[in-house]
């Protein structure tokens, strides 16, 4: 076991996102010494610390603070509640709690960990837990990289813990499982490993690709839920800088991570994916982004893989209907009107008309325009405008809306002004009829 001092106040100078959470921590330390229990930090905080401080890499400020406690951690939190103001916000059935703090009226989010073991009964699936000794807890986890903790408290109290040569593969930047089973009994690992490489510029251990060939002859891939399988995607998306993207879905197909999870992938669609995941910026909700991603993600001629990631039968059914209704618009499409491309595309609800755009290059172009322009075209002129001007209520006003919108988009009516001249115009047609 290496053991490595460490300067505890600057590690928590580095890592704190708030410098109120420094008194919240030594009241946590001094709760955990008064117990005879050890508190400690593990995993990506204590990897981005020393990437940081080693090896001057430039990392952003951890979000996630896992705090580990060797101990009981319920009754742990009770008695430290008696000095802080706080609560328990949520229990897992993995010995964890999310517990919000208020230090001088800020508010915190904080997860604590139980030092635990974990016991995978089956491939793929999720372990059962024990609370354990800190070793365990640093064996069970991913990486080398990952495995490193930092004391709080007594026996270890600004120590750095290294079990698995973990600070030489950081020196190294490998990714480096901690045994060959990993990835049979989490397969979410590989998609884990994928990120540290590109987001840190690392490489893959041999281990790592031993861990691979030992997952592929297990098919642990395959067994992997569809849930979570969406979910490691979609990270991919949120958890990483958008400069990443292209290298970690490639990175995905080249490593044939895809296909052994049984999704049916078209590389040559990442590029339009990415481009037009770059437009969307703020213009649709977070949701229906991720949603649009994984869309965007599976071949187009192999849409029943949209199953395998977890999506219902009606959505996909409307994904298939939509682009079979492009497919067959497309051999015209250079003769249609602009009007009558966006009188399609508004039929077809955005997240999918995306997908299209993804899917069939010759239209993305006009997607994007509509996304971004046309459909947020409308009248300057209300309803009820237009009834003071003598259109009847009724159907009247729709046509007339509708009208003065191809007019606008087709760039011949420009002001308010305009707009009233054209429902005059139409009104005097319709008097000499
Ligand atoms: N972990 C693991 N296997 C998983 C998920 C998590 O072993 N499938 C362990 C790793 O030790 C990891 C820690 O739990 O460091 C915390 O997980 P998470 O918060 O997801 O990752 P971070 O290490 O904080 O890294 P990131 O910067 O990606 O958030």
């Amino acid at each position: 076991m290496k053991k490595i001092k460490i300067e505890l106040e600057d590690f928590l100078k580095t890592i704190l996102p708030d410098q109120k959470l420094f008194k919240f921590l030594s009241l946590a330390q001094d709760v955990s010494k008064k117990r005879g229990e050890f508190l400690y930090f593990a995993g990506g905080v204590v990897r981005d610390y020393l990437l940081k401080k080693l090896y001057k890499k430039k990392i952003p400020k951890t979000k996630d603070l896992d705090l580990v406690l060797q101990g009981e951690l319920r009754s742990f939190l009770k008695e430290l509640f008696e000095k802080v103001k706080g609560e328990i916000l949520f229990e897992s059935q993995f010995l964890t709690y999310k517990v919000k703090v208020n230090l001088n009226g800020k508010e915190f989010l904080i997860d604590f960990i139980t030092a635990r073991k974990e016991v995978y009964e089956d491939i793929a699936k999720l372990p059962k837990v024990f609370t354990s000794h800190f070793k365990d807890d640093i064996l069970r986890r991913d990486f080398t990289i990952n495995a490193l903790i930092i004391g709080l408290s007594p026996p270890y109290e600004g120590i750095l813990i290294d079990l698995v040569k973990g600070e030489e593969d950081l020196k190294k930047g490998l990714i480096r499982p901690l045994n060959l089973n990993s990835f049979v009994d989490d397969p979410t690992r590989i998609f884990r490993g994928i990120r540290y490489k590109v987001r840190f510029g690392f490489n893959f251990s041999e281990d790592f690709f031993l861990a691979l060939k030992r997952c592929f002859e297990k098919s642990a891939l395959k067994k992997l839920s569809g849930t979570r399988l969406a979910n490691e995607l979609k990270l991919y998306l949120t958890k990483e800088p958008e400069k990443n993207l292209k290298d970690l879905l490639m990175t995905t197909y080249e490593l044939n991570i895809f296909e052994e999870a049984e999704l049916k992938i078209d590389k040559k669609n990442f590029n339009s994916l990415i481009r037009l995941l770059k437009e969307l910026k703020g213009e649709i909700t977070e949701k229906e982004k991720e949603k649009f991603f994984l869309f965007g993600l599976v071949n187009p001629h192999f849409l029943e893989s949209l199953y395998r990631l977890g999506f219902l039968d009606p959505e996909v059914k409307e994904l298939i209907r939509y682009k079979g209704f492009i497919k067959e618009t497309l051999p015209n499409w250079e003769k249609i009107s602009l009007w009558e491309k966006i009188k399609i595309f508004e039929k077809i609800p955005l997240t999918y008309l995306l997908t299209l755009g993804v899917y069939f290059p010759k239209i993305k172009k006009e997607v994007v325009k509509f996304f971004k322009e046309y459909r947020k075209i409308k009248p300057e002129l209300t309803g009820e405008e237009l009834i003071k001007l003598g259109v009847k209520e009724g159907k009247e006003i729709g046509a007339l809306l509708d009208l003065i919108r191809k007019e606008k988009v087709e760039g011949k009516v420009k002001s308010k002004e305009e707009e009233k001249n054209l429902v005059n115009q139409f009104l005097l047609k319709k008097s000499k009829n």
